[in-house]
């Protein structure tokens, strides 16, 4: 899988690419990461990317020239699914990072200042998704969060093919607490069923376990798990 990314900002990415699963993908040819500095395609003599916004208003935009001459470079004949880091954005999940994963090839275009023209978005035909209702101060960190969970989603990512099943989210509630050695710590012990060694009772609890904080920490997430699992009531 191919992530091309758009920014002003290319360093910000070096850690990224450079740190555990990531880098391992990359370097198992997995998933690449191509670096686009959106200032390179400035046609001004002074390589500016952004000015004043048309009936006023706050701060600089980023122009529509850069971009669409970036987008151009990078798709070259062919049309590569496009998508527009911002908080006015469809608001990012598992299932769309699943979706996404099923695409070979996909442009990340971050922004910065107060955003783009809105006609760069038109003629790149890019998709707005945001990663949270607050405000970052450009793409870069949710371009990195996207990356990140989409690439957990493509084949051989993670070493063992099965251990994004039982994440957060996968069935649509929030993971059970974990323990690992000692047994205790500071008085606190790992709770004595997760030694038991019967996998049913084990899988029972786990189940509780993960419906009681969803019910806690998510209650949207715990009335569409009551709604799909007959009112929370399991058939034995
Ligand atoms: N750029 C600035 N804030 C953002 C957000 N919340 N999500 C995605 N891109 C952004």
């Amino acid at each position: 899988m191919i992530f091309n990314i758009m920014t002003l900002f290319t360093e910000m990415f070096s850690s990224f690419i450079d740190t555990s699963i990531i880098k391992r993908a990359i370097n198992n040819h997995i998933i690449s990461i191509n670096l686009y500095d959106i200032r390179d395609y400035s046609k001004l003599k002074s390589k500016s990317v952004d000015d004043y916004v048309y009936g006023g208003g706050e701060g600089m935009l980023m122009m529509a020239e850069p971009i669409y001459e970036c987008y151009k470079d990078i798709c070259k004949q062919n049309k590569i699914k496009t998508i527009y880091l911002s908080p006015k954005g469809k608001m990012f999940t598992n299932e769309m990072a699943k979706k996404f994963a099923t695409y070979n090839e996909l442009i990340l275009l971050c922004g910065h200042y107060e955003g783009v023209d809105e006609r760069a978005l038109q003629l790149i035909d890019a998709e707005e998704v945001s990663i949270g209702d607050y405000i970052l101060t450009g793409g870069e960190l949710a371009a990195m969060v996207l990356i990140d969970s989409i690439s957990r989603f493509v084949p051989l990512v993670l070493s063992n093919e099965n251990s994004n099943k039982n994440d957060s989210f996968n069935n649509g509630l929030l993971e059970c607490p974990q323990w690992t050695r000692p047994y205790e710590y500071k008085g606190l012990k790992v709770p004595d069923i997760l030694l038991s060694g019967n996998h049913t009772l084990v899988n029972e609890w786990k189940l509780n376990s993960s419906i009681e904080i969803t019910k806690k920490n998510r209650p949207d997430l715990y009335q569409k798990y009551l709604l799909n699992n007959n009112g929370g009531i399991r058939n034995e």
